[in-house]
């Protein structure tokens, strides 16, 4: 089950992010989020009473950008994430989005796959964007 996600489960979040991704944005970056920022809308795909997987978009105007999307590494490649992403595309159709943009990391071929196979391209490279000096690839899709 898809729902967007609540204050209680920000521990797990955080704990599915430390998992799969090694960090973390943090809880106290979701409290803000979810209690402070009107532009921004978190999903949880509820798995029996577990996470096991969520996006973060913030919507301005007509463009969507995902903060952040993660499946935990148990659930991954059994369409999980195109579930979430297909429910996120009609939300941001209802909310009159017409481009979706996100940042990966450019060795990030998994995540690459699985948004080139969701029709999104390469828009713009962001040099050393990450800590570890790494490009970031601005993916952009219309809705
Ligand atoms: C990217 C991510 C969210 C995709 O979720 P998922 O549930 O694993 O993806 P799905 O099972 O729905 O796969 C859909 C398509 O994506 C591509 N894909 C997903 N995982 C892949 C992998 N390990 N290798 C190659 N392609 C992959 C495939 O095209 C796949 O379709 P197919 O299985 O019919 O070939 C997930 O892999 C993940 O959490 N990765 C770690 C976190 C991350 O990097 N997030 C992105 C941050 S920008």
């Amino acid at each position: 089950m898809i729902r967007l996600m609540k204050n209680d489960d920000i521990f797990e979040v955080e704990r599915l992010e430390k998992r799969v991704l090694k960090e973390t944005l943090g809880a106290s970056f979701f409290d803000q989020e979810l209690n402070l920022n009107p532009f921004a809308y978190y999903y949880v795909y509820e798995h029996n009473k577990e996470i096991i997987g969520y996006i973060g978009l913030r919507i301005y105007d007509d463009i969507c950008e995902v903060i952040n999307f993660v499946i935990a590494s148990l659930y991954q490649r059994q369409g999980y994430g195109q579930l979430i992403f297909d429910y996120i595309l009609e939300e941001a159709k209802k909310r009159l989005v017409k481009t979706i943009s996100l940042e990966v990391r450019k060795s990030n071929k998994q995540a690459l796959n699985f948004y080139y196979k969701n029709d999104f391209y390469k828009e713009n490279v962001r040099k050393k964007y990450y800590d570890n000096n790494e490009d970031a690839l601005v993916l952009i899709r219309d809705v």
